[in-house]
């Protein structure tokens, strides 16, 4: 299976995009899922399905075609298919604390919930082999980043926290739950959350083999879209995943001569040209705007017409290597940056912000870092075959 992953700013156009190349998936045979893992759901409307059956909201796939299905994760239908025993105890929390019982309820939808759900049901199709392709529609940056940085926070909650306190509250409940206000959980909440864990083992090996999950960025051709896209590359870089495209949406067609435009079109094209260089190796592919919204099935079809040539399989796997890796050792950091041109002495290293920058001969490479990694200072830099490993230490 394979997992193709729709991420980038609010607004930019990731239904859109995720949408066409389902539709595009489905016409080339294969048995594809478009999932939306954004709790503001659009993905109906993409295709039009107004007050459809669809929009019941049963969170199971609605078949589109043959070949296609389309599923928004909905969080209430999850409440009660896994959440019963957590959301349970949440909300009686809460109600203690002197909030109605209807608050109480909305309260305890944690956040996370969604995409912890979306990622049970990824396991879940991978099992069962039922699609050929899964095309994930996600939240704008933030929470597409909480999604895949989940795996690594649940397991650490589960490799810390969970044991110590499973056994501290074994130990305390019979006496605690007479005297607190707040009735601590009963074990069942344990037990619910070890079984959710074990249908989520698993999913980040899936997120990160490139033979099996790519990321494409959506983008737009301006400034402010663009530095939250670089962002966007080394964050989901950092948490092990491949960005094999960059799709630049609402590029402004070379027929319109608008006087208005005339500003517009020159800087669209200064930062495409500013990406190109950018994210090289990784393509950066254009997508005209439309004099329409994208909406319902011919629409969708004739953006992936734009995005896609006719033989061209959306699902193909066109990049295998991972740009640059964070690795983190017992005393440093390490940037691990593919630089297979560079020769020693060649390679300029220093820090401006919290984004390090590389020059190599004229050309020059800004990564932001995260902002674990912000206050790093880069100490010394090698050449090893191809790649820059660049170490950074705490000031
Ligand atoms: N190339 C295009 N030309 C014209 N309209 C477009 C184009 N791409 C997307 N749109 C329209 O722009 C609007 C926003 O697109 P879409 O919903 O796909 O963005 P999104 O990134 O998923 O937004 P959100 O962050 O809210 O989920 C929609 O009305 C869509 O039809
Ligand atoms: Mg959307």
């Amino acid at each position: 299976m394979r997992i193709l992953l729709f991420s980038g700013k609010g607004g930019v156009g990731k239904t859109s995009l995720a949408a066409a190349t389902g539709v595009r998936l489905a016409q080339l045979g294969k048995r594809t899922l478009v999932m939306s893992v954004d709790p503001a759901h659009s993905l109906g409307d993409a295709f039009n399905l107004g007050g459809d059956l669809f929009h019941q909201r049963t969170s199971e796939p609605f078949a589109i075609l043959p070949t296609l299905d389309i599923q928004e994760v909905n969080i209430q239908h999850e409440i009660r298919r896994h959440w019963q025993e957590i959301n349970g105890y949440v909300s009686s929390v809460l109600r203690t604390t002197g909030v109605s019982d209807v608050e109480a309820e909305e309260l305890a939808i944690l956040p996370g919930m969604e995409e912890l759900s979306a990622m049970m049901y990824v396991n879940q199709y991978q099992r069962e082999g039922r699609y050929d392709v899964l095309v994930l529609d996600c939240a704008p940056t933030a929470e597409s980043l909480r999604f895949v940085s989940m795996p690594t926070t649940l397991e650490w909650y589960m490799k810390h926290i969970f044991p110590f306190q499973r056994t501290m509250l074994k130990a305390v409940r019979p006496i605690a739950n007479r005297v607190s206000p707040v009735e601590l959980p009963p074990d069942n909440y344990f037990s619910n959350i070890a079984q959710l864990f074990r249908k989520l083992e698993g999913i980040d090996t899936l997120l990160s083999d490139p033979a099996i999950t790519s990321v494409r960025l959506v983008t737009n051709a301006e400034r402010m879209v663009l530095r939250e896209t670089q962002r966007t590359f080394v964050y989901f870089s950092l948490h092990g995943l491949t960005v094999d495209a960059i799709l630049a949406n609402r590029v402004l067609p070379v027929e319109i001569h608008d006087q208005f435009f005339v500003e517009w079109r020159t800087s669209q094209q200064a930062i495409l040209a500013e990406m190109e260089e950018y994210f090289a190796p990784v393509a950066v592919r254009r997508v005209p705007l439309f004099t329409h919204e994208v909406l319902g099935r011919d629409r969708l079809e004739e953006l992936a017409r734009a995005l896609y040539s006719d033989a061209q399989d959306p699902a193909a796997v066109v990049r295998a290597g991972r740009p640059y890796t964070f690795e983190k050792l017992e005393d440093r950091w390490e940037i691990h940056l593919d630089l297979p041109f560079a020769s020693k002495g060649e390679v300029g290293l220093f820090k401006k912000a919290d984004e390090l920058v590389i020059e190599i001969g004229t050309l020059r490479r800004h990564i932001g870092l995260p902002t674990s990694m912000a206050a790093l200072e880069p100490k010394r830099a090698r050449l090893e075959s191809g790649k820059l490993v660049v170490e950074l230490r705490e000031r």
